[in-house]
């Protein structure tokens, strides 16, 4: 069989989250996103375009690097508002059988005896089709509101993440044993006290001594997806993911990047398909191609110049308002997100001005854009796919919903009739859908799995 590609959609909270402005655009509908029928919307179209996943990206504070202050980030809604992740999950859950729903929460401001629960919550009533993105957090204004005095140095939240890790591996996968229900009426018996067991954790970041709050869910270990791109993110990622997200506007990049990855996990006692890899596209379709770089040009005057430039500048923690808009960007470490800086100073076919970096920024969050008829688009995905070694895609939007409507009406089509995408879900939670191995849970070469012993 041709190899199959998966396919998540990327939204946030937020109006027009990745594409700074389009809210203002005619068929944007982003400004709904406080509304239960935008969600359930979203829901229904992606699982009609039979995708794996609605992934939800999250921020806990405002892009406030720029110029020192929130104002371009308020004028031009720079994931602002910044509306709850979890929250629309159950409406969605309940209009739809399929799709999974992977929200992003940050194992730097969470705790995870209180997340644990939450996602196993989600994972009964979505009947086993949630997944967790895992992130560290970038924004120096996130550490500000929750109680820290700064962020923290990246390090220092990677080894938060990895205990803050260990912590619900064993809250999720130690603590209740799968018999340990068994719902005696007659003894008047719910659980086996014997089969729940206190974690007795004690590390460095965290102390949790008790029991998970919920038995057992479909999937335990909800689907664990990550994004890091430093080095220290890629090993976390390969030590911990099933699923990572990467962005960029090469094919040569992506290729360096699944390479290295997959080796990475290897080198964690993983198989290298044990991790499926989602660069991020941005599709603009046309019915010619003409007709789909007309579209590029109308999207890209909807795109806030200020308020990009207020989304780089939080993405790469970089202050662009000091910056002649001409001037070349420089490579350099950045506490913020390591791969959104890289984008533009480690592209070996192009040296980038600030303004050109904002007008790329301003569409997907600056990922590759591919522009065409949806037999382009398709071929494009398919030798994204095969020479760049990615396991399926994270569909960006620029106009929202309708650029997931014309994906899955046109796009997703084409990509059946080649064979290379399902035409019927054939698991039941979101871990059988992604992987086609039949099991809900973790694979036993996972940490989460060896991890019994502690306990
Ligand atoms: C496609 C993509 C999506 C991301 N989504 C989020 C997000 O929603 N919230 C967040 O705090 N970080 C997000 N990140 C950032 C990372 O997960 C990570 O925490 C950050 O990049 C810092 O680590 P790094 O320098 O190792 O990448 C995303 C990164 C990428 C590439």
């Amino acid at each position: 069989m041709a190899k199959q590609i998966h396919l998540n959609g990327f939204v946030q909270n937020s109006p027009s989250p990745h594409s700074t402005g389009l809210w203002k655009h005619k068929k944007d509908e982003g400004i709904k996103h406080n509304q239960i029928s935008y969600w359930t919307e979203t829901a229904k179209v992606l699982e009609r375009g039979m995708f794996d996943a609605v992934f939800i990206a999250d921020v806990l504070g405002t892009y406030s690097v720029y110029g020192g202050n929130h104002e371009s980030a308020v004028r031009h809604a720079v994931q602002l508002p910044a509306h709850d992740p979890l929250l629309p999950i159950s409406a969605m859950a309940a209009v739809t059988e399929h799709i999974g729903f992977a929200p992003t929460i940050s194992a730097t401001y969470a705790q995870p005896y209180s997340l644990a629960r939450q996602l196993s919550t989600l994972d009964h009533l979505t009947e086993g089709r949630i997944a967790w993105n895992v992130v560290t957090s970038y924004l120096e204004s996130e550490a500000i509101n929750l109680g820290l005095s700064g962020r923290l140095p990246k390090e220092l939240r990677y080894d938060r993440a990895d205990e803050f890790l260990e912590v619900v591996y064993k809250l999720w996968e130690h603590s209740w044993e799968e018999d340990a229900v068994v719902y005696n009426r007659e003894k008047d018996i719910f659980a086996n006290p014997e089969k729940v067991h206190a974690i007795d954790h004690e590390g460095e970041f965290f102390r949790v001594p008790g029991v998970h709050l919920t038995e057992p869910s479909p999937q335990r270990t909800p689907v664990l997806f990550q994004a890091g791109a430093s080095p220290r993110g890629r090993d976390f990622a390969a030590k911990h993911a099933e699923a990572v997200f990467t962005k960029g506007h090469s094919l040569e990049a992506l290729k360096s990047y699944t390479k290295d990855l997959r080796n990475r996990t290897i080198q964690q006692g993983r198989k290298g398909e044990d991790i499926r890899i989602f660069p991020m596209v941005l599709p603009i379709i046309g019915s010619t191609e003409a007709e789909a770089y007309a579209k590029y040009e109308d999207l890209k005057n909807h795109v806030s110049y200020e308020g990009t430039a207020a989304l780089l500048s939080g993405h790469t923690g970089i202050d662009f308002s000091v910056y002649n808009p001409d001037q070349y960007l420089e490579d350099m470490e950045t506490e913020a997100v390591q791969g959104n800086l890289d984008m533009y100073t480690k592209d070996p076919n192009k040296k980038w001005t600030l303004r050109e970096a904002v007008q790329n920024h301003g569409l997907g969050n600056g990922t590759v854009k591919f522009i065409g008829t949806p037999e382009q688009i398709a071929d494009k995905l398919e030798t994204w796919a095969i020479e760049g070694d990615a396991d399926g895609f994270n569909i960006a939007q620029s106009y929202s919903l309708e650029t997931f409507r014309e994906f899955v009406d046109h796009v997703v089509p084409e990509l059946q009739k080649r064979g290379i995408y399902r035409t019927e879900y054939k698991g039941k939670t979101l871990r059988e859908n992604l992987f086609e191995t039949g099991n809900p849970h973790l694979p036993d070469n996972h940490p989460a799995r060896k991890r019994k012993s502690l306990i």
